[in-house]
């Protein structure tokens, strides 16, 4: 495990993702626990681009339960479906929302937050087993290149969760 990480001085999204994809894949290895894992990558991510709130909701029987985060205290229960977090879960795909109170059902935890990316986290069957949740403070943060990177991301934890 390498338990450091080490960021390009650069603001290039891309390059920082470029760069932390390795590294974090590095972090990662050796560690079996989804819990400590997740941990870490929320740090990492927080590290690198000091968005608003960066965690994850795990899948726990037909709720998501607030597991490790960075930021703002949060809800904790989101139902399926229910929210960005519950239909990114029911409908198992990345969901960019540019401007948070033009989604409907949009789950306000801070007033802060403006715009909001929620990528599934898939088990090694196939099932969501979590999501993870970005918050952005700005409008229209999130675009295509953060839904790639942060899937990549998300599918290290695959065979673990
Ligand atoms: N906004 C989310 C709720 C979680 S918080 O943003 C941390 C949603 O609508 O599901």
């Amino acid at each position: 495990m390498q338990a450091f990480i080490q960021l390009p001085n650069t603001t290039d999204r891309v390059d920082l993702y470029a760069a932390l994809l390795p590294q974090t894949t590095a972090l990662l290895q050796g560690e079996r626990d989804p819990i400590a894992n997740m941990a870490n990558m929320t740090a990492v991510l927080r590290a690198a681009f000091g968005w608003h709130w960066v965690g994850f909701y795990r899948v726990v029987g037909d709720e998501l339960v607030l597991g490790p985060f960075q930021g703002p205290v949060a809800c904790t229960r989101i139902a399926f479906g229910k929210g960005v977090c519950g239909t990114a879960w029911k409908e198992k795909r990345t969901i960019v929302v540019e401007d948070v109170d033009a989604f409907p059902g949009h789950i306000a935890c801070s007033s802060l937050s403006r715009s909001e990316i929620v990528v599934p986290v898939f088990n090694s069957e196939g099932h969501v087993a979590a999501v993870l949740d970005v918050d952005s403070d700005q409008l229209a943060e999130f675009g295509p290149n953060d839904a790639q990177a942060l899937e990549a991301l998300c599918e290290l934890l695959r065979p673990i969760i």
